[in-house]
């Protein structure tokens, strides 16, 4: 049965932020992309790292077939030891597609952040 867990409160968490927490035996980031809140597990599908170590940024996306361009900028997290991409907001791995980290459903009540697991 789904079980929702206070994470901090909202100010604790401005747009840009995120944080880790333990959730009984998981970590999970909890991530504040333009004011809506996102939960991902702290567990690379690659080989395990913790991704949320890893920095927020965006990436390079193919817009033809000669050129990228910048974007998602906010939304992506790279993970701390190899590097891959995931969309925070989907756990999509941008670069390998198929794989995905596990995402939580996360949201605002009352002034306080929620993650659902
Ligand atoms: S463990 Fe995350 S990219 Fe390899």
């Amino acid at each position: 049965m789904a079980k929702k867990v206070e994470v901090c409160a909202v100010g604790d968490l401005p747009p840009g932020a995120k944080t880790v927490v333990t959730v009984g035996a998981r970590r999970i980031g909890v991530f504040n992309v333009g004011g809506s809140f996102y939960a991902m597990l702290d567990v690379c599908p690659h080989q395990g790292a913790s991704i949320c170590e890893g920095p927020i940024c965006g990436t390079n996306k193919p817009v033809d077939d000669y050129r990228y361009e910048f974007m998602m900028e906010g939304e992506i997290v790279r993970c701390s030891r190899h590097g891959w991409e995931f969309a925070i907001k989907s756990g999509e791995c941008v670069g390998v597609p198929g794989v995905r980290a596990k995402t939580y459903p996360a949201a605002a009540e009352s002034g306080k952040v929620f993650v659902t697991v």
